[in-house]
């Protein structure tokens, strides 16, 4: 493991207070949304979108690292440039995602688990080779009557910190994204209580495997009450279960905390983060960013609708989003105005 190329890496994707883009939808999930949408679900169309939001100007502003999916990662932009290169040629480190996805955990109804570690050692190496400097793995934590299990919540954290040491070997950084899913009618307290279990049981885990805190990033959820719930809580009650529960649960030598998104709308993803950061940014000892896909692509999906004539507009919403996110980050996005504050 080299460790300075490791911690460097992370530090670069954190730089100039700037946050991660996630635009690793696997095929199923792309084609889902664009068939939302309206949109033709070919693989010319992925590459046509992807290549929209590689190539909006001035994206590395806001975006330090962008997770790729496998498929974009081994194809290239509309120029016939690879878009990893296309991606450090803007100014952004390339990443991808290696999970191969949930699936039932035998014996916890109701509970899943995440594949992919079979082959991973070569995949990552692979990877590398194409540009990739990190990389992603996604955990899903469903709460339910009775879930999430000790030995639901052992087998994700287990795969997570096994994964983890995998990628810091290949000189990759770690994005270790434990999601507890906003689906359910629980309130912010049950979620609260989960995401801490959660996040105590990834970090032993990391610890056993003997993963580098330094050279990795969580991307945890935010603490939010269910979809359906009734109470859908303020946003300072949110920054404030959000911001205590990282506190408790994330050792400080880590070096940033990249949230996701997780089906929040573009603007109170952006408020919340910008609360945390504005109300508790003294206790802070890492990074509080953002490594949204939905919170940050929607608008631009939306505005691009498949159709070429509408690039510059949906890279404008893009854009926008990108620099609200950032400056959500400062503590300085302007609720009302859904836009960044003046310096
Ligand atoms: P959302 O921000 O849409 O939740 O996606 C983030 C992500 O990378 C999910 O794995």
């Amino acid at each position: 493991m080299d460790e300075r190329t490791l911690d460097e890496t992370a530090r670069t994707l954190l730089s100039n207070d700037r946050g991660l883009l996630a635009m690793d939808e696997s095929t199923p999930t792309c084609d889902r949304r664009f068939a939302a949408l309206g949109i033709a679900q070919t693989v010319e169309m992925r590459r046509a979108y992807r290549d929209l939001i590689v190539t909006t100007p001035g994206l590395a502003e806001s975006i330090g690292g962008a997770i790729l999916y496998d498929e974009t990662i081994r194809q290239q932009t509309l120029a016939g440039v690879p878009f990893a290169t296309a991606l450090q040629q803007a100014g952004i480190v390339p990443g991808i995602k290696v999970d191969a996805g949930s699936k039932a955990l035998s014996g916890f109804p109701g509970e899943e688990v995440t594949e992919g570690l079979d082959g991973l050692r070569e995949r990552l190496a692979a990877y590398a080779g194409m540009g990739a400097r990190f990389a992603k793995w996604r955990a899903v934590i469903r709460i339910g009557d009775g879930t999430p299990t000790a030995g639901g919540l052992f087998a994700n954290a287990h795969a997570l910190a096994r994964y983890a040491a995998l990628c810091q070997e290949a000189g990759l950084v770690p994005i270790v994204e434990p999601e507890v899913l906003m689906d359910g009618g629980h309130d912010l307290q049950r979620c609260r209580e989960v995401t801490e279990e959660t996040l105590h049981v990834v970090f032993a885990q990391l610890h056993a495997q003997r993963v580098r805190l330094e050279g990795m990033l969580l991307k945890p959820n935010m603490v939010l009450p269910g979809k359906d719930s009734a109470d859908q809580s303020d946003t300072v009650s949110i920054a404030a279960a959000t911001v205590g529960t990282l506190l408790r649960c994330v050792p400080a030598a880590v070096p940033g905390v990249a949230f996701l998104s997780g089906g929040q709308t573009a603007a109170l993803a952006s408020e919340r983060l910008n609360a945390m950061n504005a109300t508790f940014r003294s206790r802070l000892p890492w990074a509080l960013t953002f490594s949204f896909a939905r919170a940050i692509q929607d608008p631009a999906m939306k505005a691009w609708r498949g159709n070429a004539a509408n690039v510059p507009a949906a890279q404008q919403a893009l854009a926008h989003r990108a620099a609200c996110n950032r400056a959500a980050r400062r503590g300085r996005y302007d609720v009302a105005r859904d836009a960044p504050m003046a310096d």
